[in-house]
């Protein structure tokens, strides 16, 4: 890949130390992963680098500790679920420097996968500090990195170790690169950009960037109604910003002015509660009863998205179209994302959808498999489709 070096470049790894540093930050409910597929993904690195016989020592952080070591952030447990994920043995050392860092790392044979305690537990690694990304470097002969999705933080494990050793992209970085790069970086065109989620007020960047770069763009999901009511509809009770008129005009206008179509709900689900089950009738735009809320794009938005797709040759998704994790209200989101979902399959669209929300909305739909690639990444996926460079990334350019 252009710019990057890969696993492809690394060379022999025979005794080496590697450097990996992974996303191990999984959603957990009582102490169990609810969703490992951060842990499914880091595999394939994991696997080829071990059976070079590289030492594989995984550096990763866990949720935002603010004060030092704690049970709680520990990654203990999660080097027990990398463990079976991985189908082989996983060791775990307290502490991601120092002796015993030093000691379990020494203690490792060619081959052997070792996890190091929550590198947030020491304030040195958000902050950069050249001192402590010695000490991690310590550990190690090459580094790799192989998560983009914390691509977005210059901290020491992110960052700082690409300048103190030999540095390569790992093979869900490099997927994942290779796949933004399809969508946003060098498109087949046309491209349309499904975004949605609750509020404007978070993807202001996103979506002036996107105008830009984009031949148009589908807005649902709460932060449509801010449209909506920017442009004088009357939304009743919906969700929305009304203070960001203003902003959404802006948006309006630099998409008129760079050709991209933006493409707003036409009829919505409108219902008096946010609740499963809600009773809920199907209205057109225009008419949203005042003490209405709309929770869904109706059928006929459904179909333009749906036409959208199918004139498109390249969709980047972020964000539901609905309150998908209520039902009825998923049902929008569930058609068109089945509907891209078959696109792709048919070859006549690459799809690339991310940020959290998004993944579930697709697992929900059943999709997520038949998607060009699916980002497991949140905050990194954002900034990456608000145009800005990612310092993780860009550290690995040479
Ligand atoms: C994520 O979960 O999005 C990444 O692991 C980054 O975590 P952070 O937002 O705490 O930096
Ligand atoms: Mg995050």
């Amino acid at each position: 890949m252009a710019g990057f070096k890969t696993l492809d470049d690394i060379g022999a790894v025979g005794g080496k130390r590697v450097l990996v540093r992974v996303d191990l930050n999984v959603p957990v409910a009582d102490g169990k992963v609810t969703d490992a597929t951060r842990i499914e993904r880091i595999a394939p690195t994991i696997a080829e680098l071990s059976k070079k016989g590289a030492k594989v020592i995984l550096l990763a952080h866990f949720g935002r500790p603010k004060d030092g070591p704690s049970a709680e952030f520990s990654l203990e447990p999660i080097a027990r679920a990398t463990a079976e994920v991985l189908g082989r043995p996983v060791g775990f050392a307290a502490d991601c420097v120092g002796d015993k860092a030093a000691e379990a790392v020494a203690a490792m044979k060619d081959g052997d996968v070792l996890l190091l305690e929550n590198t947030r537990f020491h304030k040195a690694e958000e902050k950069n500090e050249p001192a402590f990304t010695e000490k991690l470097a310590a550990n190690g002969d090459i580094y790799v990195n192989d998560a983009f999705s914390a691509a977005h933080r210059a901290h020491a494990s992110t960052e700082g170790l690409a300048r103190h050793l030999p540095a390569y992209a790992g093979r869900t970085m490099q997927a994942e690169l290779d796949a933004l790069e399809k969508g946003l970086g060098n498109p087949v065109r046309p491209v349309v950009a499904i975004v949605g989620g609750a509020k404007v007020s978070t993807k202001i960047d996103l979506l002036m960037n996107l105008v830009k770069k984009v031949d148009a763009l589908v807005i649902g999901g709460g932060m449509a109604n801010t449209f909506l009511a920017a442009r004088g509809t009357d939304v009743g009770k919906s969700l929305c910003e009304h203070d960001l008129a203003g902003t959404a005009k802006q948006i309006m206008i630099e998409a008129a002015e760079a050709g991209c179509a933006i493409i707003l709900p036409a009829d919505g689900v409108v219902a008096k509660e946010f609740k499963a089950g809600a009773s809920s009738e199907t209205v057109a735009i225009s008419d949203v009863p005042a003490d209405g809320m709309i929770l869904d794009v109706g059928a006929k938005t459904v179909q333009s998205v749906n036409d959208w797709i199918d004139r498109a040759a390249t969709l980047v998704w972020n964000g539901p179209l609905g309150a998908f994790e209520i039902e009825p209200f998923d049902r929008a989101t569930v058609a068109a994302a089945k509907h891209a979902a078959a696109r792709t399959k048919a070859r006549k669209l690459v799809s690339v959808a991310g940020g959290g929300d998004t993944v579930a909305a697709l697992n929900h739909a059943g999709v997520a498999d038949d998607f060009t690639y699916v980002s497991t990444a949140g905050g990194a996926f954002l900034e990456w489709m608000e145009g800005k460079p990612l310092p993780g990334v860009e550290v690995l350019k040479r």
